[in-house]
């Protein structure tokens, strides 16, 4: 391991494809190695312990590829397995996602906030913590995004079923007066372009707690003192556990990311 080392980046599956393109925005310099766990997709439906087992397997994966920091790009996965890895591990440091509650009660005017994550990440203890200590005078309403990452997998962003979907669950927010949601899943920025054609003219704010976590993570590249060398040339690599086609999946739609940056 050096400092030219990537950095692993896990997700259940292309979810964590939205951090990975602002790490590559933000830490231009930095490899990236990409694990999206096609086959057991959607974490949102399993059980603390196989999360724990799963996620266990592809940070050893990660590890024994060379990767000097891992970033668990989903929020579910850090809810039920980063306090295990880090004591697993304790020479590889971990960052994960957490619902982004700060930002969203700091800027709220209606005092109202909407976090849209999966069922564990919603009864977890980082979302249990964030919550009492930053909700304060503030209204936050928690909600499941029910079918959304199935949605984004199978690549059904632009369909009837997903405007109808992201309805079912913004339409009750926006009654509620919100004016911050904040994306509590990697998945979910897939959805951003349909979130915000059913928000409209209204002012309401998507938070994309992303950039605040590559920012974390560039922090830690610093202290631990393994930031890539200037002029490190980068390189991505991806795998996962789904076969040929799923790799493909998570290759074009990297591809089509990162050819977005270069706008
Ligand atoms: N992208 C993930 C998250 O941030 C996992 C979603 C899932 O697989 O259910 O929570």
């Amino acid at each position: 391991m050096s400092c030219a080392s990537p950095i692993g980046v896990l997700d259940s599956g292309l979810g964590g494809l939205s951090v990975f393109s602002e790490i590559v925005r933000l830490l231009p310099e930095e490899s990236v190695i990409y694990y999206g766990d096609g086959k057991n997709c959607p974490y949102g439906e399993k059980p603390k312990e196989e999360i724990i087992k799963i996620s266990d397997e592809i940070v050893c994966f990660l590890i024994g590829h060379g990767c000097k920091l891992i970033v668990l790009a989903c929020n579910t996965a850090t809810a039920d397995a980063i306090d295990y890895l880090r004591e697993k591990y304790p020479d590889t440091p971990f960052v994960g996602m957490e619902p982004a509650v700060k930002p969203a009660v700091m800027s709220t005017r209606t005092g109202v906030v909407g976090i849209l994550a999966t069922a564990p990440t919603l009864e977890g203890r980082h979302f249990k913590d964030n919550y009492l200590k930053y909700a304060g005078e503030a209204a936050i309403i928690p909600a499941v995004g029910e079918g959304f990452v199935n949605i984004v997998e199978n690549g059904e962003i632009e369909s009837h079923e997903a405007e109808s979907a992201v309805r079912k669950i913004i339409d009750p927010l926006i009654e509620k007066n919100v004016d911050r949601i904040v994306l509590g899943c990697t998945h979910y920025p897939f959805l951003k372009d349909v979130i915000n054609k059913i928000i409209g003219e209204r002012e309401i704010e998507i938070i994309n707690p992303a950039p605040a976590v590559v920012r974390r993570i560039e922090n830690l590249l610093v202290e631990k003192r393994i930031s890539a060398p200037s002029g490190n040339l980068p390189y991505y690599e991806f795998y996962s556990s789904s076969g040929k086609q799923y790799l493909n999946k998570i290759k074009t739609t990297a591809d089509k990311l990162l050819k977005g940056l270069k706008k």
